[in-house]
């Protein structure tokens, strides 16, 4: 059987190294030499190999040690170690630092043969799990949209059901957690995929324009209109119009929008013929719109003739789930040759604010891929201002969750607060105020007053016992 299989072979003995060598070229392997762990690391750093079959008792790095390394730059990469014999400590030892197997010296050559065939089968089968799961991962993935977060699911549920109808859609979110992608999909999923999908960002066009781009004009409906024009709704017909930013929309145009979608029809300015539209409306915003229609910035008539589907996506903090996959997306779309993220540089990713939602998470793999010339992005390759998960502000977090799980109200949050800076300035009354970021009388009030309550409901207590 050809092999063609690659494997390193490292033994500071050279005699050792070369019978291995020979035996393996023999049965088609393709073999390199090493005489340290540095030597075989440094092998596996330029190119993959398929093996590696290693001494444990080397001068300078042992096996064992070299197993640990390796882990951390090809993960995938099997290690059978050679211990000597009767040392089951070190049989032990290789298994627990992550070797596949280990064969003990000495040995005959059928053996060690019978070993890393059985390793390399192993590893073959392991690899196709891997294809396998990655094949199924797929469903992470509906068009463009990546996801496994329950929320995320439950999109691409929803978008799969409403891609075929043409009823209004508005999406919300915070900037940067991927309305336009989620619109796209809509669009290229549904039976108007073969149609434009015309996008129009309402907040970037001054309001004396947008009414001529939405609807077209005439030829002299104004100065400087020349010719007549189509609007974009002309454009999108039998497709998709995407507004973009919708709660920009200036209320003039509110109204005039309005009436576009309940008559399923356009006037051009200028113009008295109207013009049928057919056209799917997916609006998106990042602002809150019922506040918006609370403070009479925006129609209710409008918002709920966009609402029909309503499509809430939540922010990226909320579903931290979906960062592993966007991760992955992130890297293949910003790099071309196989390169990954290391665990810990993952953890970190996975543990970050997010403020800018996915935007900010593919912008930081972006940079941290071009500042980077490693294969895999580590921890130190990105920008500090991510929080670490064991920082202060991370396990901050986590009291304010175990704050609100208890029903704990801001004033005794304060108050908890308060306390703790005071025991970690000793009880300083000025540092602490400086702590705080509060003058110093309001600080004596507080804790004169905290000192009194605790006062009151120990005294409670104990009366309570006595009665
Ligand atoms: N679920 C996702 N799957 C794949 N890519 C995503 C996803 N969410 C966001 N992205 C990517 O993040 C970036 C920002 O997404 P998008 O432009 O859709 O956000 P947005 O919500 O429209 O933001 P804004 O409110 O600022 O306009 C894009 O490059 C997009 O490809
Ligand atoms: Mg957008």
């Amino acid at each position: 059987m050809a092999k063609h299989q690659s494997l390193i072979v490292v033994d500071d003995d050279q005699a050792m190294r070369e019978m291995l060598s020979v035996l393996f070229r023999k049965e088609g392997y393709a073999v390199r030499e090493a005489a340290s762990a540095d030597e075989a690391l440094e092998l596996v750093r330029d190119t993959e190999f398929d093996l590696v079959l290693s001494d444990i008792k080397m001068p300078g790095k042992s096996g064992i040690q070299m197993v640990g390394e390796l882990r951390t730059i090809r993960p995938e990469t099997p290690v059978v170690l050679m211990t000597a014999f009767g040392s089951i400590d070190s049989a032990v030892e290789a298994m627990q630092a992550g070797a596949l197997d280990y064969i003990t010296k000495p040995f005959e050559p059928e053996a060690v043969l019978l070993t890393l065939e059985r390793a390399l089968e192993r590893r073959a089968l392991e690899q196709e799990n891997r294809r396998l799961r990655r094949a199924v991962d797929r469903t992470s993935q509906f068009g463009e949209l990546i996801g496994e977060s329950p929320a995320m699911r439950d999109i691409f549920a929803l978008v799969r059901r409403v891609a075929h109808n043409r009823s209004n859609v508005l999406i919300t979110g915070e900037s940067g957690t991927g309305k336009e992608v989620v619109a796209r999909t809509i669009h290229y999923h549904g039976n108007r995929a073969e149609k434009p999908l015309v996008p129009i960002n309402c907040s970037a066009i001054p309001e004396g324009l947008l009414e001529s781009e939405l609807f077209g004009h005439v030829r002299g409906a104004f100065t400087g209109a020349h010719t007549s024009k189509r609007g974009l709704f002309e454009d999108a017909r039998g497709g998709t119009l995407f507004l973009d930013e919708i709660g920009d929309l200036p209320l003039s145009l509110q109204g005039k929008l309005l009436r576009a979608l309940q008559d399923r029809e356009i006037r051009p300015v200028g113009g008295n013929k109207a013009i049928p539209a057919d056209v799917r409306i997916i609006a998106a915003t990042n602002q809150n719109l019922r506040k918006a229609m609370e403070s009479g910035r925006f129609r209710e008539d409008l918002y709920y003739r966009l609402n029909v589907i309503p499509i809430e996506i939540p922010p990226l903090r909320e579903r931290p789930e979906d960062i592993p996959p966007l991760v992955q997306a992130f890297v293949e779309r910003h790099s071309d040759n196989g390169r990954g993220v290391s665990p810990a540089a993952m953890q970190r990713l996975i543990h970050a604010e997010w403020k800018g939602n996915a935007r900010e998470l593919e912008n930081t793999i972006e940079r941290a891929l071009a500042l980077s010339d490693s294969k895999e992005i580590q921890a130190e390759d990105l920008p500090l201002e991510l929080p670490d998960p064991a920082s202060s502000l991370g396990s901050g977090r986590v009291l304010i969750r175990s704050a609100a799980l208890r029903k704990l109200s801001l004033r005794e949050i304060e108050d908890l607060y308060i306390d703790e800076i005071l025991e970690s300035t000793g009880g300083n009354k000025v540092q602490a105020a400086k702590v705080l970021g509060i003058d110093r009388k309001t600080l004596y009030r507080r804790a004169e007053r905290t000192a009194a309550e605790t006062m009151r409901a120990t005294g409670a207590a104990i009366g309570g016992a006595r009665g």
